[in-house]
């Protein structure tokens, strides 16, 4: 077992610096919170260790959106990232067999890999639409295989699939007694109606989410993983009580009075991913050098360089990030071609995203001649 750093870790805005980047279109999550926006009344909170499954009431909460489980089937974790962790260790060996769709957020596939599994691809192709192909999954399953494992809305492409597809997925892996591994991070960003959570559909599908991306919060580090079946639940606590023992307090009281007021905050959301969403669309449609997919959930979006377009790649990234302060998530973030990007359009405010689309544009003006 071995883990290295991945790209999209390593070249991360964090990491890099925030001072050092104007137009950020790297992220994926809509614009960060403040504590005063947030208005999170701590009182005089005793720094105490916390329920070793998370805050009960903070799981009633979340259980809310799960069909058929109670607060005793939610174990809350330090963001998505770490229940997909969780996950993994606790069910995975090594020489184990895991279906990753792909492209993917990175931990999806690195973890298991890390854990010396054998990680097949199930590809979504730019030139199918990025569209989950039911055949190909067939294909790939075997009686070996212990996890299939999906993201959507997606990261990197913000495309869907619909609540008949899951339940496809499900019988498909329910008939292979394997585990469906959901990512649900994007859930509440999708544009139409969400898909039902994964967790509420079967005791063999875990759905994991998280308070990072759709409500701006990925500082407090509040996740969760949902699942019907008790003894996965008991074997996912051992897992994080090995890392954590529980999670931070603070975390777990600021996720509390934020959901307690959820209507509000995603009406406020919702609204300014439509307005942003509107802007990326009316860019992409003067762009000759570029097509996308168009997402459906969501803020990020992984348009496609045309072949046609011959270009330096090198010199692309380096003109947009060092003359024009604007970054992109390069294909390879992905284990894609570069000629592949990521621009996430939630994060950064209006006049920001328009002037960083404008400089995408301009960088591929100077690359081109
Ligand atoms: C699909 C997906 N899952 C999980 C994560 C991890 O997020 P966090 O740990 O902040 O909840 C990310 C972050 O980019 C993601 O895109």
């Amino acid at each position: 077992m071995w883990f290295k750093r991945m790209l999209i870790e390593k070249e991360s805005p964090e990491e890099y610096g925030y001072e050092k980047i104007k137009y950020n279109l790297t992220e994926s999550s809509v614009t960060d919170c403040n504590l005063d926006e947030l208005n999170v009344n701590l009182g005089n909170l005793s720094i105490a260790y916390g329920n070793h499954s998370g805050e009960p009431e903070l799981r009633e909460l979340i259980a809310q959106e799960y069909d058929g489980l109670s607060a005793d089937q939610v174990l809350i974790t330090s963001g998505a990232a770490a229940a997909l962790f969780i996950v993994a260790v606790s069910l995975l060996k090594p020489g184990d067999h895991i279906i990753v769709a792909h492209p993917n957020y990175a931990s999806n596939i690195e973890v298991p890999r890390s854990l010396g599994c054998k990680v097949d691809f199930l590809n979504l192709r730019f030139e199918e639409n990025f569209k989950l192909n039911l055949d190909e999954l067939e294909d790939l399953i075997t009686p070996e295989t212990k996890i299939v494992s999906l993201t959507y809305p997606n990261n990197p492409t913000g495309t869907m699939i619909s609540a008949e597809t899951l339940e496809r997925v499900i019988e498909i892996v329910e008939s292979h007694n394997c585990h469906l591994l959901f990512d649900e991070t994007y859930r509440e960003m999708t544009f139409g109606h969400k898909l039902p959570t994964a967790a509420s559909l079967s005791p063999k599908a875990i759905s994991v989410e998280s308070l990072s991306k759709s409500y701006g919060l990925p500082g407090i580090r509040i996740g969760w993983l949902a699942t019907k079946d008790k003894s996965l639940k008991e074997l996912l606590l051992a897992a994080k009580e090995q890392i954590s023992i529980c999670n931070s307090i603070v975390d777990e009281k600021i996720a509390l009075s934020v959901l307690k007021r959820k209507d509000k905050f995603m009406n406020n959301i919702k609204q300014n991913i439509q307005a942003k969403f509107k802007i990326i669309t009316a860019w992409m449609d003067t762009q000759r050098d570029l097509k996308w997919i168009q997402p459906e959930g969501g803020v990020v979006c992984f348009p496609k360089i045309k072949s046609d377009i011959n270009i330096n790649l090198n010199d692309f990234y380096q003109i947009l990030n060092e003359k024009y302060k604007t970054f992109v998530g390069p294909g390879r973030w992905f284990e894609m071609d570069d000629k592949y990007f990521r621009i996430g359009y939630g994060w950064p405010l209006e006049e920001n995203l328009e002037i960083g689309l404008k400089n995408i544009t301009r960088a591929f003006q100077d690359t081109k001649q």
